[in-house]
This record gives C-alpha cells, sequence and structure tokens, in this order.
C-alpha cells in the first residue's frame, strides 16, 4: 500500500487507489442523480471509479468525468476508472465490440480497468438479462479462458491499461492463471466483501497470486429488493460494529471501510448523498489496532447478499463453490 497517494501496485505495474466510488443504482432513480453524485465524489477527493456497462450510467460518470477535467479540478491521468464486459459480450469476438460501446458512452478513449463482470455468460443480444417466454435467463455456453484472451487484446490495443475479473471463485481464478499461453493475469478479483462475508480465504489466495480483491457492498449493499433478501442481517447495524464505531469516535460505515483497507484489500462505496460521500472519504484518517481488526475478522457469517440466483443454472455459476 502506498499510503502517501493511498494506492495499491498492481501486478502489470500500474496502481489503483484504495477506495472507489461505486456508481451500481436502481432502475428507478434518475441517471441525473448518478451525474451529480460522481462530480460530488470526484470534489471530495475520490479518484477510482467503478461503473459497468449493464448499471446503463456510463454516459453520466463519462460527463461527470469530462466536467472536472474541463473545470481543471482534475486530468484524466488522475482518474482510475474501471467498466464491466457485461455476460451477453463473453465471445471472444464481441469482447472488444463491448468495450469500445462502454468507452463510446462515456466518451474516453481508453478504461484504466476492464474486468468480466461474471463468469457466467448469457445469449448476445440487446437484451441486457436475456430471457425466454417462462422468464428463465437464457445463457450461453461461454469459455472463460477464451473471453480472457480477448480481454488481453484490449490491453494490447491500449483500450484498457489493466485487466481484470469480477465475481471468480478461486477454481475460475485459477483456469486462467494456469491457462497455456496466458499473457497477462487478471490484475484483480472484484467480489462482494464486508464483515458478515469478509472473504478470508479467497484473500489469501489472491494475495499469493498478487491478485488485488476489489471489495464491493463494503458497508452490506444497497439491500435493493430486486437482488437482496429482506429477511438478511443488516451489517451496519451491527452492535459489535456499533461499539467499535463509538470507541474511535467514528461511523459503523467508517469502520467497515477502513477494516478492508488495513487487511490490503481495495474497498468501493457507493453513496448518492453529499454528506456520505464527504464522510466516506474520511477513512484515511484513523487507524483500526491489530486487536480490533481481529474482533471485526470475528464478525464473518459467511452471508452473500447478492446471490444471482438467475444464473445459478450456468455451468460458470461462481458462488456454489465454498470460496
Ligand atoms: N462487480 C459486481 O458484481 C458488483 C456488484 C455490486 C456492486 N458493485 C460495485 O460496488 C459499488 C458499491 O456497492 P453497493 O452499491 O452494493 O453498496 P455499498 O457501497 O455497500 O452501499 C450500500 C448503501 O450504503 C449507503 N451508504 C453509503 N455511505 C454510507 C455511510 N457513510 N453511512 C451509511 N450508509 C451509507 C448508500 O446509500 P446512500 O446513497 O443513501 O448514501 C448505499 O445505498 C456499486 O455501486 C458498484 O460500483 C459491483
Amino acid at each position: 500500500m502506498d499510503s502517501k497517494l493511498q494506492r495499491v501496485k498492481l501486478s502489470d505495474g500500474h496502481f489503483i487507489h484504495a477506495l472507489g466510488y461505486g456508481t451500481y443504482k436502481p432502475q428507478e432513480v434518475p441517471n441525473s442523480e448518478t451525474l451529480e453524485a460522481t462530480k460530488l465524489a470526484i470534489d471530495a477527493g475520490f479518484r477510482h471509479i467503478d461503473t459497468a456497462y449493464v448499471y446503463q450510467v456510463e454516459e453520466e460518470v463519462g460527463q461527470a468525468i469530462k466536467s472536472k477535467i474541463a473545470e481543471g479540478r482534475v486530468r484524466r491521468e488522475d482518474i482510475f476508472l474501471t467498466s464491466k464486459l457485461w455476460c451477453t459480450f463473453h465471445r471472444p469476438e464481441l469482447v472488444q465490440h463491448g468495450l469500445k460501446t462502454s468507452l463510446k458512452k462515456l466518451g474516453l478513449d481508453y478504461v484504466d480497468l476492464y474486468i468480466i463482470h461474471s463468469p457466467v455468460s448469457m445469449k448476445p443480444g440487446e437484451e441486457l438479462f436475456p430471457t425466454d417466454e417462462q422468464g428463465k435467463t437464457l445463457f450461453d455456453t461461454g469459455d472463460i479462458c477464451a473471453t480472457w484472451e480477448a480481454m488481453e487484446k484490449c490491453k494490447d490495443a491500449g483500450l484498457a491499461k489493466s485487466i481484470g475479473v469480477s465475481n471468480f471463485n478461486r477454481r475460475q481464478l485459477e483456469k486462467i492463471l494456469n491457462k497455456p499461453g496466458l499473457k497477462y493475469k487478471p490484475v484483480c478479483n472484484q467480489v462482494e466483501c464486508h464483515l458478515y462475508l469478509n472473504q478470508s480465504k479467497l484473500l489469501d489466495f489472491c494475495k499469493s497470486k498478487d491478485i488485488v480483491l476489489v471489495a464491493y457492498s463494503v458497508l452490506g449493499s444497497h439491500r435493493e429488493k430486486k437482488w437482496v433478501d429482506q429477511n438478511s442481517p443488516v451489517v451496519l447495524d451491527d452492535p459489535v460494529l456499533g461499539a467499535m464505531a463509538k470507541k474511535y469516535k467514528q461511523t459503523p460505515a467508517l469502520i467497515s471501510l477502513r477494516y478492508q483497507l488495513q487487511r490490503g484489500v481495495v474497498a468501493l462505496v457507493k453513496s448518492f448523498s453529499e454528506k456520505r460521500i464527504k464522510e466516506n472519504i474520511q477513512v484515511f484518517k484513523f487507524q483500526l489496532t491489530s486487536e480490533d481488526m481481529k474482533v471485526l475478522d470475528g464478525l464473518n457469517k459467511n452471508i452473500r447478499y447478492l446471490t444471482l440466483d438467475s444464473t445459478a443454472g450456468h455451468i460458470n455459476y461462481p458462488f456454489s463453490d465454498a470460496y
């Protein structure tokens, strides 16, 4: 961890900021909110921004970045921008098209990081979530190694500075790492990771292979009804976390974020509120003791909020393995 710049070195030599701003939003929220919130996040000091084709906000994220460049607040090279290859673009001949479509929406000529959003492949086409008449997801066979080779070509073409994966389990990471003729390793694996799903085994494995674990839903996810079981426990309401927040005179959200940074995890966090955006960037201003890190380790319950059940029938569904 580069403490002065709060960045982490990737295996390909590039650096990623330890804290990233997430741009997922529920469909009913207007895209203008993403535009305004992303601008606020850059003003507050966020330099790492996480988006995806499937979030359908790439235009607004690109506009926010370009408006801050035009104001002179940042240069393009100060921003670390991630986008993701959606499941309908897994066929090798579609990968670069997927990235170019994202770049066109962003209005930019490269992303800093392009990652395979999920190992599950879906039927190519315009629909983001293709389904049959019964509402069942239409999958594609999908060979993640062939998709990866096409990702490598995107890096060679200069369209993405770094390439990685998301929602891959250990077996799927190994499949890529052991691929004959591998040119570039995935620099990261972006996965759900918070106090109730601390991913300690996957983290150890990733560290052993110099793959950065990027955590999403660090605060316990957006808890959107469509995706998350409403009866699941709420991370930020945890009493041990609450007591620790009081002890450090911080909020449960900041303790949750700080926990990830201190274990070498890059943490994403999303907020549309100016107050909470400004709060979240305060994570660099305090430190947890190693004893308290152990207490927080002990809160793990292996609760996954985003189980993506509609994709469970695919051969590459990642969450059936223990990690
Ligand atoms: N690769 C993947 O498959 C994947 C999946 C999920 C997410 N992601 C990425 O990770 C990002 C973050 O994950 P997430 O959106 O699930 O949720 P999250 O960062 O865990 O945030 C959850 C909720 O916490 C609230 N919040 C933010 N700061 C807070 C604070 N200081 N105190 C209390 N509440 C606070 C936010 O609401 P307010 O807006 O009201 O503040 C937000 O709705 C996403 O936006 C996306 O970029 C990736």
